[in-house]
Order: structure tokens, then sequence, then C-alpha cells
């Protein structure tokens, strides 16, 4: 395996709402690789968002990062990114490290032509004359596969479908050649054509010289063609890592398996599907021990009474589950 670029450590991301404190990312550890796309995996609410978002600290009020380090790769410098100053950190952010989320329309202003939001995303970073910084953005539409770049970056926001807006998005956040990218849910509320294009976009995305992705979504079937590691989120917690093929064909966390055995049907969002009886726990006050219990059917006494430790079954693969205990590396 390569070197890291990215080891997150113990992060913990908190909500301090008037109903209590919403516990949504807690103990959270990972790192990604060079070249990797890494995906991260769960139902709604378990932390994906906050966990991807976090590392840049782009955490809306009333959240705030409890704990933990971010430590990004720089040549052969480590940053913690949880600790960098704002002005510092807001260099990384946008160059180095770059999202696309979900939703094309707000990501872009509608009062800027598609060329123009690039080149400013361009000149935001670099001294470059305007004039190149112009054909590099259209050198970025046709890279994002956008037909006839010349005339689409003189369009403005709604001239464009939802496709290409979302492809524009896609390009400002590769403009700049980050080396890590986080793409969050590319392919929710999007029809099934789109969805298709997003999955195109983002294999040809992944052979990108030197990027790594982290893949944020419900979309198993994606993580299955796309990802290269797999981290299975429940209730603020990561409870499985591996590669992509043991997440699928050796599952150990009976989450996961859960997941996988529930899934006929790689191409169905998780959303539509409720794999797993149960509900996904309370953030406020979640279950004591293991936060799955209530769900597990394979429960012991001490999953109740005690957070289950992480424990590297083999190499690469670690899982948070009592069953395992003792039978680590
Ligand atoms: N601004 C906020 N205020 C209070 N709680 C929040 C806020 N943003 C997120 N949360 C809580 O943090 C938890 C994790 O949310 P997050 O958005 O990371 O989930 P997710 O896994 O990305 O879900 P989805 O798959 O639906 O996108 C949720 O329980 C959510 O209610
Ligand atoms: S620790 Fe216990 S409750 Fe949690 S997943 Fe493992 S067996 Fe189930
Ligand atoms: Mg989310």
């Amino acid at each position: 395996m390569s070197d890291p670029i990215l080891k997150v450590e113990d992060l913990r991301v908190y909500f301090y709402t008037y109903a209590g404190v919403v516990k949504a990312v807690d103990g959270v550890s990972f790192e990604v690789y060079n070249k990797e796309v890494f995906g991260l995996i769960g139902e709604t609410g378990c932390g994906k968002t906050v966990t991807s978002r976090a590392i840049t600290r782009l955490i809306p009020d009333p959240g705030r990062i409890e704990s933990g380090r971010a430590l990004f790769r720089i040549n052969s410098r480590w940053v913690d990114l949880l600790k960098l100053p704002e002005d510092e950190l807001r260099k990384i952010r946008g160059s180095m490290i770059t999202y696309v989320f979900q939703d094309p329309t707000s990501a872009l202003d509608p009062l800027y032509t598609a060329g123009y939001q690039i080149v400013e995303t361009i000149l935001a970073h670099n001294k470059t004359h305007p004039r190149e910084a112009w054909s590099k953005a259209i050198e970025t539409l046709r890279r994002v596969l956008i037909p006839e770049p010349e005339i689409r970056a003189r369009s403005y926001p709604h001239e464009l479908s939802g496709g290409m807006k979302q492809r524009v998005v896609a390009g400002a956040s590769i403009v700049n050649e980050p080396r890590l990218l986080v793409a969050d849910e590319p392919t929710t509320n999007v029809d099934v054509t789109i969805q298709a294009q997003m999955i195109e976009l983002l294999s040809q995305l992944k052979n990108l010289k030197g990027m790594s992705i982290i893949l944020v979504t419900h979309n198993m079937g994606l993580i299955a063609e796309m990802a290269d590691r797999v981290a299975v989120m429940y209730a603020g917690k990561i409870v499985e890592i591996a590669d992509v093929n043991t997440i699928f064909e050796e599952p150990l966390h009976p989450y996961t398996q859960g997941l996988i055995n529930c899934v006929p049907d790689p191409t169905k969002e998780l959303k539509e599907l409720y794999p797993i009886a149960g509900t996904v726990p309370d953030l406020i006050n979640p279950p004591s021990g293991c936060r799955f219990w209530p769900r597990c059917s394979r429960a012991m006494d001490i999953c109740k009474r005690e957070a289950p430790p992480g424990i590297n079954v083999s190499e690469g693969h670690r899982v948070e589950c009592w069953l395992y205990a003792g039978s680590g590396l």
C-alpha cells in the first residue's frame, strides 16, 4: 500500500443544540492513501458528511470539533488541519483539498458564467494571467466531459442542465489539481442518466495525476465500482474498515453484514432499503456500550456495558465489535 496523505485520529464533533449535545462524530480514526478512493458509507445521519467536512473544519454552528487530529501530508511534512491558523487552512481548502457537494445549484453563483467561476478558483490560489486562467478553465471543462467547452464556458448556471452544473462544480474542484477531493453524495437527488454520467466522471477523476478521493455515499453500487477501501459508519463511529473486496466478501461487523446481505441490488440506495430492523439511535443519548446493540442479533452482556475496542483482525482490516476481541493481530 502506498503512503497515507491524510491521517484522521480520534475525531470528535459535537453539536450543542437546545435539545442536548448531538455526538455526531465520536472517536473516528482512518487514513487515506495516495491515489486511492476511500469510501465512507452508512445510513442517513451516521456522521459521514460531518466527518468529511471536519477535516478542513467546515462545521456549521452549533457544531464544535471537540478533539482529534487531521494530519495532512504536504511534501514530507505533516500538518494538523485542526490546529492550522485559518488563513493557512484557507489556502489548503480549494487548492490541495477540495469538495464536490451534493447540490450543484448552491455551489454556483447565478450571476457569473461557468468559465468565470472556474477562473476565480484558479486566481484565488495561483498567480496566473487571467487569459491563461481562461484557457485553463476551458481545458478543465473539457476534462470533466463538457461538450463544446468554449461555448459552455460563457453560459450562466441557469442555462445549464443539472448534470452540466454538477460537472462545472467538479471542474472547479479539480482545476487546482488537489491532492484530495471529497465527493459527498455525488449521485443523490439526480436522475439515473446524470447518475451514470457522474459515475463516469468520477472514474475519470480517479485517474487524475496523484489525486485521492473520499467518496461519501449511500450507494453500495458506487462503492463497489469505485472504492479501493471502505469505512462503514454507524451512529458517529467507524465500525469497520477494510479493502472493498473484504467488505463485500468477508464483512465481520454485524452491521456491515446486515448492509451487505440485505442489499440484493447494489444499485439501490441504502435509504430506500431499510436493511436492518430498528432505527439509527438518537445521538444525544446513544445506547451505552456498543451503539449497535439494540439492533444486533448477536449482542452479548458486555456489548451493553462497554464500547468495543477497535480490533485489527488482519492487515488493513479493523473492526469495532466484541465478537472479535482477542482475535486481533
Ligand atoms: N447543524 C447541525 N445541527 C445539529 N445537528 C447536526 C447538524 N448537522 C448535522 N447534525 C447531526 O449530526 C449527525 C450526523 O450528520 P451527517 O450530516 O454527518 O450525516 P450523514 O451520514 O452525512 O447523513 P446523510 O446520509 O443523510 O447525508 C446527524 O445526527 C445530524 O442530526
Ligand atoms: S459489539 Fe456486540 S452489539 Fe456491537 S456489533 Fe458486536 S456483537 Fe453486536
Ligand atoms: Mg451527508
